[in-house]
């Protein structure tokens, strides 16, 4: 069975907005295999381009935490 490769455990992500917050990503969990093929479907404003910012790096979680293989995302340091 192909390895885990990347996975996303308990991940939030909110913004502030008017005051409060918004709440985009709640809790997700999620687990990409080696050589999956992975789609993110949703309607606009689902926070899609969020939670990719969240899994790629680019952003950071409020909550949360993002696996790549098996590292956490945020605690590596580029070369
Ligand atoms: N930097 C930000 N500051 C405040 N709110 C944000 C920010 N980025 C995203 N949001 C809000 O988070 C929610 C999700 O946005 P996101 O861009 O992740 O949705 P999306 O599913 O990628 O939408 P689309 O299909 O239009 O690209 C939206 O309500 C958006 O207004
Ligand atoms: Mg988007």
């Amino acid at each position: 069975m192909s390895q885990n490769i990347l996975t996303a455990h308990d991940l939030c992500k909110s913004f502030a907005h008017n005051g409060g917050q918004v709440h985009v990503l709640q809790h997700v969990d999620l687990e990409i295999r080696e050589k999956d093929f992975t789609v993110v479907m949703g309607a606009s404003g689902s926070g899609k381009s969020t939670l990719l910012y969240a899994l790629s790096g680019m952003d950071k979680a409020t909550s949360g935490q993002v696996l790549f293989d098996g590292k956490d995302l945020v605690k590596m340091k580029g070369t």
